[in-house]
């Protein structure tokens, strides 16, 4: 399954109904935008994605803002042509972890790319006018979402393609009362580096520069076709080309094109190019207030800029718009699929008895077994498999807060019936495991902050709601509850009085 660009799979979701164009005024000023309503509204109904085309107070009318189009998992899984998410998260976790499955990238002649239709030159560079601006909820700036960011390691030249979001300074509000220069407001950006524990890898390639006194080069390549997006928001091992991963997950290679001021290669399908430098001696810059991933405003964060030296997009450029706000929101979903996959991967690696691993939008760690009961392989084995969680490889299961671990006839996407697995199998004294040295997730506004500012430790809570046999009991009461296709039937015989 390969889409060509990000405007084949909306077209996909738009013939099946799952995106919208929306042509009423939306206003996406500073502080009176509309924007983080429609999205708690687009989540509170299921809603679809929509292409917002009457921006009001907006700075570039006439490029329409996508918004919301990753809001659902199979929306999510749609990206690697499923719509069940299991399906797509088993290929994208089997994928990840064979890289015999990868393919490398081709370079193509840039000549014709869709990407280079139009040329903006250093010069000319102004971005209060090339670069759309749109304000949402309390954010003190305009982020660029939607973009990945291609730097080649300074020491090695190898390729590390991550998803991070960009801040544009121009007309930001400034969190402690300072200003932006003009330069910094017309002709630099700034880039959400150091965030991700232990670093992320753009982070590691600034530090390595910085340390040889060098530049480092950077291309922002912003809306792929979704399967790039996919890949390098996926932590792959450091050094590896999430390119290759993603032709991988297409099936096919991406095709890239040369950059004109830099070094590096985007892909020939992007809707926007920014090509940069970070400069060694430049100062980092103070922005906020920035509305994250776990639902709070971080009053501010402290990130480096780099200097714009060209920007290429379309000829008719569609723009993305996002926000992280207390969840669910929009690319919830698309970023839980590769941290659900990590934790799979490694667990079905040593447990086969693992069939589904789920991380809801507030992060709670749902392990879903193909066992229960006397079919566990031993008593105590819910704890057994907490343990791994927390012991899983990558950057994610040793930050897993809370976790749950349930039987086959719960369903993890439905916490509903998680919450009467823990209500009617758990004794929480006995059946739970309080870690009192775990990693926390940095963004956890409840855990003490370390040294360097953030939290690095804190507590979790591991809860086996499996059924207690044969540890505590040689029987247990049978559910009572109706069989599904029963259900669907009564449905359908009663659809014309029900709907
Ligand atoms: C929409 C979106 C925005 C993200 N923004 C950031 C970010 O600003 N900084 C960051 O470190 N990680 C961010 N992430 C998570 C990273 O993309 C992810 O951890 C990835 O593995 C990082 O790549 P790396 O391992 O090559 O550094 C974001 C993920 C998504 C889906």
């Amino acid at each position: 399954m390969a889409f060509k660009d990000m405007r084949e799979y909306l077209s996909v979701l738009e013939e099946d109904g799952q995106l919208k164009q929306v042509d009423a005024p939306i206003n996406c000023e500073y502080e009176s935008n509309e924007l983080q309503s429609l999205m708690r509204h687009l989540h509170e109904t299921d809603g679809p994605g929509v292409v917002l085309n009457n921006l009001q107070g907006y700075n570039t009318p006439g490029i329409p803002v996508l918004y919301n189009p990753f809001g659902t998992r199979e929306r999510t899984a749609m990206i690697l042509g499923e719509r069940d998410p299991l399906a797509a998260k088993l290929k994208h976790a089997d994928i990840l972890a064979d890289q015999a499955k990868w393919q490398a990238p081709v370079v193509v002649d840039g000549t014709d790319a869709p990407c280079k239709q139009v040329v903006i030159e250093e010069a000319d560079i102004s971005l209060d006018k090339q670069l759309p601006h749109t304000w949402i909820g309390q954010e003190g700036s305009s982020y660029i979402c939607g973009a990945i960011v291609v730097t080649k390691d300074p020491e090695t030249g190898a390729r590390n393609v991550g998803w991070y979001r960009l801040t544009q300074l121009w007309e930001c509000r400034h969190p402690t009362g300072g200003s932006y220069t003009d330069r910094q407001q017309k002709q630099q950006l700034s880039i959400f580096a150091f965030w991700n524990p232990p670093m992320n890898h753009i982070g590691i390639h600034l530090a390595k520069a910085k340390a040889m006194g060098k530049p480092l080069e950077v291309a922002v390549a912003k809306l792929c076709d979704p399967a790039v997006h996919l890949a390098a928001c996926t932590g792959t091992p450091f050094g590896s080309d999430e390119f290759a991963f993603a032709g991988g997950l297409r099936g096919s290679p991406v095709e890239l094109v040369k950059c004109d001021t830099v070094d590096l290669e985007v892909p020939a399908t992007a809707e926007w190019v920014i090509e940069g430098v970070f400069q060694p001696d430049a100062d980092d810059v103070t922005i906020g207030w920035h509305s994250n991933s776990v639902g709070y405003y971080d009053k501010l964060q402290i990130f480096p800029v780099f200097d714009v030296k060209r920007i290429t997009h379309r000829k008719d450029p569609l723009w993305y718009a996002t926000i992280e706000m207390m969840p669910p929101f929009d690319h919830n979903y698309l970023g839980l699929m590769p941290v659900e996959g990590e934790v799979l991967s490694d667990l079905q690696r040593k447990i086969p008895e693992v069939k589904d691993v789920v991380v809801t939008p507030n992060m709670t760690y749902i392990v879903q077994l193909t066992v229960d009961g006397a079919q566990k392989p031993h008593p105590e084995f819910g704890k057994f498999v907490l343990h791994a969680v927390w012991g899983a490889a990558g950057r994610w299961g040793r930050t897993a807060k809370i976790v749950v671990v349930v039987g086959p006839d719960i369903d993890p996407y439905d916490l509903q019936a998680v919450e009467f697995a823990i209500g009617t199998r758990v004794q929480p004294y006995e059946d739970s495991i309080m870690n009192r040295s775990g990693q926390a997730m940095i963004l956890d506004p409840s855990a003490a902050k370390g040294p360097q500012g953030f939290p690095m430790t804190g507590s979790q809570l591991g809860i086996d709601a499996t059924v207690k046999i044969p540890e505590r009991f040689s029987d247990y009461a049978p559910v009572s509850q109706a069989d599904p296709a029963a259900v669907a039937a009564i449905a359908e015989k009663l659809k014309d009085v029900l709907g």
